[in-house]
């Protein structure tokens, strides 16, 4: 089927260039010498997932134990879960899943450690652990330096969990405007975990990893010693934040909306079917924050929940009818595919498969 057959509203995936975000990632990391492992959160797909696993990822990254669980029952055997799990329900689905996969899971709390430790300890198999800094995103994580330190020693007398290493997730470098400015932030990260992994070391708690990464970071972040790992994620189908940020292109941009022109109400103005049921409100207001591929005559204005409604520039030439299907890049790629049931796998304007998005909703 062509693509533009396809009813509308549709999330489309092109694999051509998905391959190609997930080998120059692969390759990039390579060269650099450190892991890679993506998170997933970014398609929630396994056939994506296993693409990048094939193009060598050590393993994936996964926001919630329902997401592991997913691609657990796909097969996958190395997750982490970067997010602090808690309480009796979560700890006991994860221990089902430690029977088949080898499971990290990230945190900032002794409340935390403490379940998973008793996890450990009941299971005889100690629960691998990185302690979450905050290098300046300020949402989980003590600040580098002592406050991390005299919580990782704390954590070193809990039994039944190991400390393997830092984990940061420089959500922060998405307020770069230029890449020098990204850098800095790179700098102040990297300088961070390094010195605050020695101050450890020194308080008698050695270990080896530090793990980064956001997709703006991670290409640089690869770059710096001592980073052992790396788990970009949006770059697999990239979006308009990223092609601000200068690490996309529309040409790398993956993941479209398929949407109709449902309405011309006056000759300037048009108004396609999809919505912030479609977008999510993530980025409205910033000019540019949903781009019309191969359309730079359409500027998207606003939405509401079922309508996006945008302005044809008449200057230019081009024409606009009720019926004409556009492909359209989302601001933030990563919520609006958790919107969708499933996306159409796409090569060459043909539609190849339907692929169910199988970890959407999985919130818990
Ligand atoms: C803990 C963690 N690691 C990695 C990522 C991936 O970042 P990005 O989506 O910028 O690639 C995220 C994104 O939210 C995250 O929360």
């Amino acid at each position: 089927m062509n693509v533009f057959d396809l009813d509308t509203p549709a999330l489309m995936i092109d694999l051509d260039r998905v391959e190609h975000n997930i080998s120059e990632m692969a390759q990039t990391t390579k060269v650099a010498g450190v892991r890679l492992r993506p998170h997933t959160k970014t398609h929630k797909m396994p056939e994506i997932a296993k693409l990048q696993v094939d193009a060598g990822a050590s393993g994936i990254t996964c926001a919630k134990v329902g997401e592991a669980e997913v691609m657990v029952a796909a097969g996958f055997d190395d997750i982490l879960i970067a997010y602090p799990i808690y309480g009796a329900a979560k700890l006991a689905r994860l221990q089902k899943l430690r029977e088949k996969a080898r499971i990290i899971v990230s945190l900032d709390s002794v409340e935390v450690a403490q379940g998973l430790g008793r996890l450990g300890v009941t299971s005889g198999h100690p629960l691998e652990i990185y302690v979450e800094v905050d290098t300046g995103h300020h949402r989980i994580g003590r600040a580098p330096g002592m406050p991390t330190v005299n919580l990782v020693t704390q954590l070193a007398e809990i039994d039944g969990i190991t400390i393997i290493g830092l984990l940061t997730h420089a959500g922060h470098a998405y307020g770069a405007d230029t890449l020098a400015e990204r850098d800095v932030v790179v700098d102040r990260e990297i300088d961070d975990l390094t010195m605050t992994k020695q101050l450890c070391a020194e308080a008698g708690v050695p270990f080896d990893e530090i793990s980064v990464g956001s997709t703006p970071s991670a290409r640089s972040e690869s770059l710096r010693h001592g980073v052992t790992e790396v788990r970009p994620g949006t770059y697999v189908f990239n979006d308009t934040t990223m092609i601000r940020l200068g690490v996309a292109t529309e040409a790398t941009c993956a993941a479209h909306i398929l949407a109709t022109v449902v309405s011309r109400p006056t000759p300037e103005r048009f108004v396609i079917d999809a919505g912030t049921k479609c977008f999510t409100s993530d980025g409205v207001g910033r000019p540019g924050w949903i781009q019309v591929a191969d359309r730079e005559d359409l500027t998207m204005q606003f939405t509401t929940e079922e309508h996006g409604v945008g302005t044809i520039d008449l200057d230019r030439g081009g024409t606009l009818a009720i019926g004409d299907k556009l492909e359209l890049i989302p601001s933030h790629i990563c919520p609006v595919i958790n919107l969708f049931d499933s996306a159409y796998a796409t090569r060459n304007g043909k539609v190849v498969e339907e692929l169910a998005v199988a970890g959407r909703g999985k919130v818990r």
